[in-house]
């Protein structure tokens, strides 16, 4: 594997494997774009541009603000989701939203599979996965890819499994991110959701939103200096479909045995559907 695999999509739709750092993809001809810390309708870019900013200026401190935010439960929810994910040894993955790694390097240690495209669209993040390569891929091959995840720059029915955690909701337009995803499973593929969602329970749902609302901005101005990245946080989870709105969402981009399971009380779910 070429030593820098962050690449870009190349002219013809597929992955280069450009040994220099990519272009940041901008946005796609959206079908159904919202603002993601709104909901309301909004240009695509709009969302992006923010998203990117954000997330290019917490990269550094975004594993231990996520330590320290959930009191560790962050860890649990992951390999959780990577259980049910339940990668085989001949599975090609591809994690989107990738961010910093947590979720492609927890596979490559719980359930090792053939390969594992790691890719996200703010390059800074994807550099944080990069350089853990060497500790903790466990001799799993992976690529690193910026790649916007509405517009995924793999051919038709490329993977076995594909993964997102804590990315949907910052995607503006989910349809297309949906049926991408759709798209490059091949048939019998998976593909699961780790997302923040809504607690059912009427008093842990105020409980949840108070500290939601007020302590996450607080912990993440403290942590990062970056207070409006975390006032977009808890917005873009008060603003995103709860867990019926989510599976809904994937079974009208073609999905078949859609299911979901909360955790800690429904703060955030694991959905599974299959192409
Ligand atoms: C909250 S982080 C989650 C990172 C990682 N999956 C984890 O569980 O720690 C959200 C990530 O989504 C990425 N992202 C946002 N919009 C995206 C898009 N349109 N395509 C691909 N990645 C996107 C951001 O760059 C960021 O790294």
């Amino acid at each position: 594997m070429p030593d820098d695999l962050i690449a870009e999509k190349s002219a013809a739709g597929t992955p280069s494997a450009d040994a220099g750092r990519a272009a940041v993809p901008e946005a796609t001809a959206a079908s159904h774009a919202v603002d993601t810390a709104t909901g309301a309708e909004a240009e695509a870019q709009v969302s992006m541009d923010r998203a990117r900013s954000i997330f290019t200026k917490i990269a550094r401190r975004y594993s231990l603000f996520n330590a320290l935010s959930s009191f560790g439960i962050y860890k649990v929810w992951l390999r959780r989701t990577v259980k049910r994910a339940q990668a085989k040894p001949t599975d090609e993955v591809l994690d989107l939203a990738a961010g910093t790694g947590d979720v492609t390097y927890r596979i490559c240690r719980d359930t090792p599979p053939a390969r594992i495209a790691c890719t996200d669209f703010t390059p800074a993040m994807l550099d944080i996965a990069k350089s853990r390569q060497v500790a903790e891929s466990n001799g799993v091959p992976l690529e690193f890819m910026v790649v916007d995840a509405q517009d995924i720059p793999y051919p038709d029915e490329s993977f076995d499994l594909v993964t997102i955690a804590y990315g949907i909701r910052n995607i503006p337009d989910r349809e297309k991110a949906l049926s991408e995803a759709y798209r490059v499973l091949r048939p019998g593929g998976r593909f699961v959701i780790l997302e923040f969602s809504t607690p059912s329970n009427p008093v842990w749902r105020v409980l949840y939103h108070a500290y939601l609302n007020v302590m996450i901005p607080f912990i993440g101005g403290l942590l990062t200096h970056d207070r409006p990245g975390f006032v977009y946080l808890k917005n873009s989870i008060n603003a995103f479909p709860d867990q019926e709105g989510l599976a809904s969402l994937l079974r009208a981009a073609g999905f078949d045995r859609v299911t979901y399971e909360n955790c800690t009380g429904g703060i955030t779910a694991i959905h599974q559907a299959i192409k």
